[in-house]
């Protein structure tokens, strides 16, 4: 009988546990022996669980197990989670997590540490929930240079914008039925001001081109500012708001990495994505425009590909996977002034200078004095100086690109 622990009993952690024992005939089938969760860290009181006897509060007891093999952290945070996880590693012991925030900020460290003890760093749960996507940019599209990444990859607010865009639910409705449905991270400003999405963007951008984009460095903007307005405003000019996580590769190698709310064409497959699920449009220089789709938030999804990579880690026992990923020095990530898109933008003042200073295509009055425009492609510079020159007539109440 193989061991393993979980280190975190929150949502995932759980639903790690639960996997386990609902799976565990498949699990022995992948692995070759069953696989029994010995441990689960967590602070808390869980004695009156069935396996509340699992329950240990010091990590050590874990680390100095020899036969625990593989540990799932799913603690989240960067502080006990990145330690334990460097401890686990330099104990001999692979570590899968979904902890986005951790790998975005030291995957690079935690890697060569595995790799010095020859064990696993994985992390498929940390973007996209239950959706592969790691492991197909490593490995299945993996002849491809990549142009471009652009995905919905937060369902928090993917469920918050479908539920002011189908029910005119107000936003902060919307984020406690996502926080009761456990979608929410455990501070929301994570998901709804875009640093979660953030993060994950850093992730697969890290993946797709071998340097480590920073999350601090990566230009994030979140979903606190559009109101049920600018949803219904979309809507008139074909479109859909969704908070989107986008990395754009350019000629000399460098690339755009952002994540911000878009206007998105009904005609586009990302207008579709609705509620907590996301999707991840890979564009492969090869393959061409492959589409990633399926619950990126949520206990069991989550929990499965957690799950799914410690079975990975047990199966090819003593047999390291090679993730490239660079330590930022290649400096990729290219500011975004000279990112080109097309522009919605909701302006309270006149129509004369709105027309003068953007190049206007389609214009509406939906109210008394607020102009909604759909602009022709202008660089994120040339719309932030246009803005300022707008400001000082009127007020723009909302700018956002249209993909
Ligand atoms: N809070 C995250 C989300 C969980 O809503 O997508 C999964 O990363």
């Amino acid at each position: 009988m193989i061991k393993a622990a979980i280190m975190g009993h929150g949502t995932v952690g759980s639903g790690v546990y639960e996997v386990f024992e609902m799976n565990a005939d498949k699990i022995a089938r992948v692995v070759g022996e069953p696989v029994e969760v010995k441990y689960v860290l967590d602070l808390r009181d869980f004695s009156a669980l069935p396996y509340g006897h699992k329950f240990v509060t010091d990590f050590s007891v874990i680390e100095n197990d020899p036969e625990v093999q593989v540990v799932a952290e799913v603690m989240g945070g960067v502080g006990a989670a990145y330690e334990f996880t460097k401890r686990c590693l330099q104990a001999g012991k692979s570590v899968c997590t979904s902890n986005k925030e951790l790998v975005a900020t030291r995957g690079e460290e935690l890697l060569k540490i595995a790799e010095e003890h020859g064990v696993n760093y994985m992390f498929e749960a940390s973007v996209g929930g239950g959706i592969p996507i790691i492991r197909p940019m490593l490995q299945c599209l993996a002849a491809n240079e990549f142009n471009e990444i652009c995905g919905i990859l937060n369902g928090t607010t993917n469920y918050i914008l479908t539920q002011m865009i189908h029910n005119g639910v107000t936003f902060e409705d919307a984020l406690k039925q996502a926080q009761l449905n456990g979608y929410a991270e455990k501070d929301p400003t994570a998901d709804i001001e875009g640093h979660d999405a953030c993060r994950k963007i850093c992730i697969l951008a890290d993946l797709a081109f071998g340097d480590k984009f920073d999350p601090d460095e990566v230009s994030c903007e979140g979903i606190t500012h559009i109101t049920l307005e600018d949803v219904a405003n979309a809507d008139k000019l074909g479109c859909v708001i969704k908070l989107i996580g986008r990395t754009v590769r350019c000629g000399d190698g460098t690339a755009y990495a952002y994540v911000a709310p878009h206007l998105i064409p009904k005609d586009n497959l990302l207008a579709s994505v609705e509620d907590v699920f996301n999707a991840i449009m890979v564009n492969g220089n090869a393959t061409g425009d492959v589409m990633f789709y399926g619950k990126g938030a949520g206990k069991l999804a989550t929990a499965s590909a957690v799950a799914a990579d410690m079975l990975d880690c047990l199966e090819h026992a003593g047999r390291r996977r090679r993730i490239m990923w660079g330590d930022g020095s290649k400096h990729l990530l290219r500011p975004l002034d000279e990112l080109q898109s097309a522009w919605y933008v909701r302006y309270r003042g006149a129509r004369k200078e709105l027309e003068t200073v953007l190049p206007v295509e389609s214009l509406a009055e939906p109210a008394e004095g607020v102009l909604v425009a759909r602009t022709g492609r202008l660089t994120t510079a040339e719309m932030r100086s246009r803005m300022e020159t707008l400001n000082s007539c009127g007020t723009v109440h909302a700018a956002m690109r249209i993909l």
